[in-house]
């Protein structure tokens, strides 16, 4: 079994108070729904039974009308895409499988962001594919690839990366890209820039919103994956998709193969991409809403600062959590549980592959009652650590 699939101290501890009915404040909500935004059941039932819900006209690349939506989607980030070039999926993790298993042959690999998105290494597991990772830093105030840690070779097929970053918000600058297209130089010829933008609409207050990578202009193979979990707040739907970018030989020879694949899944369902041309149009005023949230419970995470006395949190770019370093010598896990005994649910930055051992990952998106309930338990907890 793999390791992530055993119970580790954490969830059992979680599930005892559960089981003993003492509070469990979760502050690694990730899911829109329990967080409290929903669109309305009514609203949802219109867009999905629109015209076109009762029929099964596949199209392996999905329809044209809801790929034409997700273009005017990139417009309004600054990146002018072909509707031809979007290929719809049942969720992000879908696409990363079909591109690991579409790009890579048995001994390729791909490289891959430390901290992590953690699924990342485990669709790589499943599609039998080798994660080299690269490093992302955190350094004079803001995250950066370091690229002495990319080791592309001969058999480096994609370089992956996810901007904003999951848990960091790392949002890749012009010489992260840079870093990123040079390592795609030297690695096998085609090797593909994968780039995750699940959470391009969530800038931080207090940053820049950024463009999309779509928008720059540079001739080598992308593929930018993003899709409804975020973009419309609805995880619920399943439905992805990659944007492909790049020289003209390139999208001829990756295309149908492209296609192929996704003929032999047409795994969207019609009422979903009936619905995808309405739900991104009204969109933006849910997501405001999130928005508000989580520049909300990050003014109380640093107002709470003074009482987590030597805890500093990371700034967030972008992103739906909060990096916090505890003190020197304070251990991320034995934190973790501490919290967990005085009722705080948090992800230790070893969930993400964090190199320093006392890092805590926050969601942002907690209701704030239970946010502010549990930063009361880890202000209990770090005294005992
Ligand atoms: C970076 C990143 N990509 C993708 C996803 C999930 O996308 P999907 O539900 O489309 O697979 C998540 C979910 O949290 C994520 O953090």
């Amino acid at each position: 079994m793999p390791a992530e699939l055993k119970l580790n101290p954490l969830t059992l501890l979680a599930a005892r108070r559960r089981a003993a009915n003492l509070p469990v404040y979760d502050l690694t909500v990730s899911n829109p729904d329990v967080a409290g935004f929903t669109w309305p059941r009514d609203i949802l039932a219109v867009a999905l039974g629109g015209p076109g819900c009762e029929r099964h006209q596949p199209d392996p690349f999905g329809s044209i009308d809801a790929r034409t939506a997700i273009a005017a989607h990139y417009a309004q980030h600054g990146a002018t895409v072909s509707p031809k070039h979007i290929c719809l999926s049942a969720s992000t993790s879908e696409a990363y499988t079909w591109w690991l298993r579409l790009l890579c042959e048995p001994g390729d690999n791909v490289l891959a962001p430390e901290p992590a998105y953690p699924l990342i290494s485990v669709l790589a597991e499943i599609s039998r594919v080798k994660v080299i990772p690269y490093r992302c830093e955190f350094r004079d105030g803001l995250w950066s690839v370091d690229p002495a840690s990319l080791k592309p070779d001969a058999k480096t097929r994609a370089i992956l990366a996810v901007s904003p970053a999951n848990p960091t918000g790392h949002t890749l600058s012009a010489v992260d890209l840079q870093a990123l297209r040079n390592a795609q130089q030297k690695a096998a010829p085609a090797c593909a820039l994968i780039v995750d933008e699940v959470f391009l609409d969530y800038p931080a207050a207090a940053f820049a919103a950024q463009p999309s990578v779509l928008a720059q202009k540079n001739l080598e193979p992308l593929i930018v994956l993003s899709g409804l979990s975020k973009v419309t707040l609805t995880p619920q739907l399943k439905v992805g998709w990659s944007v492909l970018a790049g020289p003209a030989e390139w999208l001829q020879m990756v295309l149908p193969k492209l296609e192929h694949h996704a003929d032999a899944f047409l795994s969207v369902n019609a009422p979903a991409q009936v619905a995808l041309p309405f739900l991104l149009k009204e969109a933006p005023a849910y997501r405001t809403a999130v928005r508000a949230r989580l520049d909300a419970n990050e003014a109380t995470l640093q107002a709470a600062l003074v009482r987590l006395v030597g805890c500093e949190v990371l700034p967030r770019q972008a992103g739906w959590s909060a990096v916090v370093r505890l003190p020197a010598g304070v251990d991320e896990l034995n934190f973790a549980l501490q919290a967990l005994e005085e009722g705080a649910s948090v992800h230790p930055g070893h969930y993400y592959d964090f190199a320093s051992g006392n890092s805590i990952v926050l969601s942002l998106l907690t209701d704030p009652k239970d946010f502010g309930a549990g930063l009361d338990a880890l202000i209990r907890a770090l005294p005992r650590c």
